[in-house]
């Protein structure tokens, strides 16, 4: 192994601290023996950080219907094979009791930015939430709105709001959305985290164009965000979007990107996410142990399951609530690690 390997992860641990040229290299060819040597260390701070818990939060994924059209996300405006649904309170009402009989104390609803669900929707929904389960932590998930919405958000009682930065190339990142604006983006996470939010960002592994270096400064934007939680996941392509026949991302970059987190953060939320789930059948699995202390299993009803379709070859389509929540435990114990039905709420970094 390389000795500048080695200084670069100690340094990592000692201070949570690498400059860019650093970061690169460790995102550069490694031998099999020193990409082991950083996922090992990452996992040895998650355990003296965050011990070996693994927290489960019940996604909801409640609309296929989205205003935007981001050129690699199956449920973009401009795709007219997408089979479009949105869940009313009632049947979002029942995902929570389903979620509460199963054990969960956190939900995320996660939709498309939907024009139906307006703020007063929003709200209403956040509201009847709470009254069902006023112990539970209720994560929001549905994109970019003014910060007077959040506001009323918050004032209802959502907890959490996930809003992945995407990636922090500016140019990528409005080759990607058209549009919209990377300002715009940063200002929503900025108003998120001032309003009280636990906020969650991330970005998207191996998109077209991306390069290393660009995840350098995802990495190092993350650092300075500081954010509670961070979500990142392969890109994977969906058959009816622009970029169809562009290859994924990688689970071993992920898993990479994932460790070098934990390192920089060491008490962050990291999921390891449904994408990197799908991406490699262990994907999760190996998260866990590349340092992802998070799982969102699906508790969407089963008859939306497969429209929700981000990108091809989504696991978990076809699946009963219980039926994830089982399989997801027995996961978690396999890769070495025990199940946390906590809210899980991020600490201030
Ligand atoms: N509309 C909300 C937003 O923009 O935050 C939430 C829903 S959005 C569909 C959820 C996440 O899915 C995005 O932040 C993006 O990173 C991820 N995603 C979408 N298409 C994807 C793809 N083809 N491959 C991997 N992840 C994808
Ligand atoms: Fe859904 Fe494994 S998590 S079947």
């Amino acid at each position: 192994m390389r000795k500048m390997v080695e200084e670069i992860v100690e340094r990592l641990v000692l201070a949570q601290e690498a400059r860019r040229e650093e970061l690169l290299l460790l995102l550069g060819d490694l031998s099999p023996e020193e990409a082991e040597h950083l996922r090992v260390a990452a996992d040895r701070v998650r355990k003296s950080c965050v011990g070996d818990k693994v927290y489960l939060r019940g996604l909801i994924e409640f609309s296929n219907i989205c205003v935007q059209d981001c050129l690699y996300c199956g449920i973009r405006r401009s795709n007219q094979e997408a089979d479009r649904y949105r869940l009313d309170l009632e049947d979002i009402l029942s995902c929570v009791d389903e979620g509460k009989r199963l054990g969960y104390r956190t939900y995320v609803l996660q939709g498309g930015e939907d024009p139906y669900y307006t703020d007063e929707r929003i709200v209403e929904m956040v509201r009847a939430i709470k009254e069902r389960d006023p112990e539970c932590a209720v994560t929001l998930s549905v994109g970019e709105k003014e910060r007077e919405s959040y506001e009323r958000y918050y004032q209802a009682g959502a907890d959490r709001y996930l809003l992945r930065h995407e990636t922090h190339s500016r140019e990528l990142y409005e080759q990607l959305h058209p549009g919209m604006s990377y300002e715009n983006r940063l200002r929503c996470l900025q108003d998120l985290k001032e309003i009280g939010f636990q906020v969650g960002a991330g970005f998207m592994v191996g998109l077209p164009g991306q390069t290393v270096a660009d995840h350098v400064e995802d990495l190092l934007f993350l650092k300075e965000l500081q954010p509670h939680m961070v979500g990142i996941g392969p890109f994977m392509p969906q058959q009816d979007t622009p970029l169809k026949d562009a290859p994924a991302g990688t689970a071993e970059m992920t898993c990479r990107l994932l460790s070098i987190l934990r390192l920089l953060l060491p008490k962050v939320l990291l999921p390891a996410t449904t994408a990197l789930g799908s991406i490699d059948p262990k994907g999760r699995e190996q998260g866990l142990q590349a340092g992802a202390n998070v799982v969102m299993p699906n508790l969407s009803p089963t008859r939306v399951r497969d429209k929700y379709l981000l990108y091809d070859g989504k696991i978990c389509t076809g699946d009963e609530a219980a039926h994830c929540r089982a399989c997801i435990e027995r996961r978690i114990n396999s890769a070495g690690y025990v199940v946390d039905m906590g809210r899980g709420d991020g600490d201030i970094l």
